[in-house]
């Protein structure tokens, strides 16, 4: 066993996937959710693709006591990766109090709890919605960090500033901020994958789910950008790739090979695809049309952002090998499955 991993916020979709690549690399796992967004017979599906079966406990990461008796009951915990977080942009808007509790408090506990039970690496979820629109695409780590036009994203900018902040000297633990583009896929085993709650606000899950009948119409917000389709760009990655980085990057810190207390890498294809192409490809490869119709832009939405990722590649040895083609059609099996098990 290499180690003991907590990953708060470990049955939903990211942290489902980091789970089993963290437990195929030989961690052992201990998941915190409090399943606010997600249900806990996703442990079971991680179980079936690995034969193992994580810790599981349903905690708030705001509640500190029980993150403290947690910490105390599992002992030796090396490492941490920290998911748990609200995520939709439009209710951040409408509930800013609490996306910054939600987001900010909990991060808060676990940078004391990593200090008071001597954590070594910590890694943290962070987002390419802090480039805000970019000047130039790919979006580099040293590109401007913008204003960020929601709460939600505002929540990303102030905890990269905490975790820096944080990270004084004597500090027991290192750090990785990973700044996501658009993770999108599922596992190809079809036992977890993506379950949004309600109408999905990302496009893939209403793209498939428009695929399957169950909305009428996927609305495509604009085609007058200044794109070639005029539809917005985006940089789509697989989860399993994206998942696969979280465990080079704990490697790396539990390895002492940081060369700085707190590292920044953006894991992206660096490819950008449009919302057209990307409908079009997914009709290519399941067969399914899915229709649309072009309305009116969303607001706050960026035009085009796609991220270099060199870093990556180079310092922590990590690359995309999954295919839009792959990645679509493992999203399209994964619905089939929420069908067949009557979830959709
Ligand atoms: C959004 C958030 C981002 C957040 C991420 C979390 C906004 C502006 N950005 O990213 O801060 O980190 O989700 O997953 O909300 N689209 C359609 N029709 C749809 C849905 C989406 O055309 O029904 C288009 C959007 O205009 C966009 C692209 O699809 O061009 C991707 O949208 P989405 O999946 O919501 O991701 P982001 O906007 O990149």
């Amino acid at each position: 066993m290499k180690g003991k991993i907590l990953v708060t916020g470990g049955t939903g979709f990211i942290g489902s996937h980091t789970v089993v690549e963290l437990q195929e690399a030989g961690f052992d796992v201990v998941i915190v959710d409090n399943l606010s967004n997600s249900s806990a017979d996703v442990v079971d599906g991680i179980e079936k693709i690995t034969g193992i079966r994580p810790t599981f406990a349903k905690i708030d990461c705001n509640d500190i006591d029980a993150m403290r008796d947690l910490f105390k009951k599992e002992g030796n915990i090396s490492g941490i990766i920290h998911f748990a977080a609200s995520k939709a942009v439009g209710e951040s808007v409408q509930k800013p109090m609490l996306y910054y509790r939600n987001n900010l408090v909990s991060l808060l506990n676990i940078m004391d709890l990593m200090t008071e039970f001597n954590v070594k690496a910590f890694v943290f979820s962070s987002s390419c919605t802090v480039y805000g629109e970019p000047d130039v695409n790919p979006v580099v780590e040293t590109s401007p960090v913008k204003p960020a036009l929601s709460p939600y994203g505002n929540t990303k900018q102030i905890a990269e500033e905490i975790i820096r902040d944080g990270s004084v000297p004597g500090t027991c633990y290192k750090s990785i901020i990973l700044r996501y583009f658009n993770p999108i896929g599922a596992h190809p085993s079809a036992e977890i994958g993506e379950l949004p709650n309600g109408v999905p606000q990302n496009l893939l899950p209403f793209v498939t789910q428009t695929a399957m009948g169950i909305r009428k119409e996927l609305s495509v917000f604009g085609d007058d950008y200044n794109t070639p389709d005029g539809s917005c760009i985006r940089d789509y990655i697989n989860v399993i790739d994206l998942a696969k980085a979280h465990v080079k990057a704990l490697d790396r810190m539990l390895e002492d090979k940081s060369e700085a207390p707190v590292e920044i890498f953006n894991l992206g294809t660096g490819t950008g695809v449009s919302v057209l192409e990307l409908i079009n490809t997914f009709t290519k490869v399941t067969g399914v049309e899915v229709p649309y119709k072009i309305v009116g832009r969303r607001e706050g939405d960026i035009e085009k952002v796609w991220g270099g990722v060199d870093k990556a590649n180079d310092v922590l040895g990590w690359k995309t090998e999954k295919t839009l083609e792959e990645t679509l059609e493992s999203a399209w099996k994964w619905q089939l499955k929420l069908r067949e098990r009557g979830l959709m």
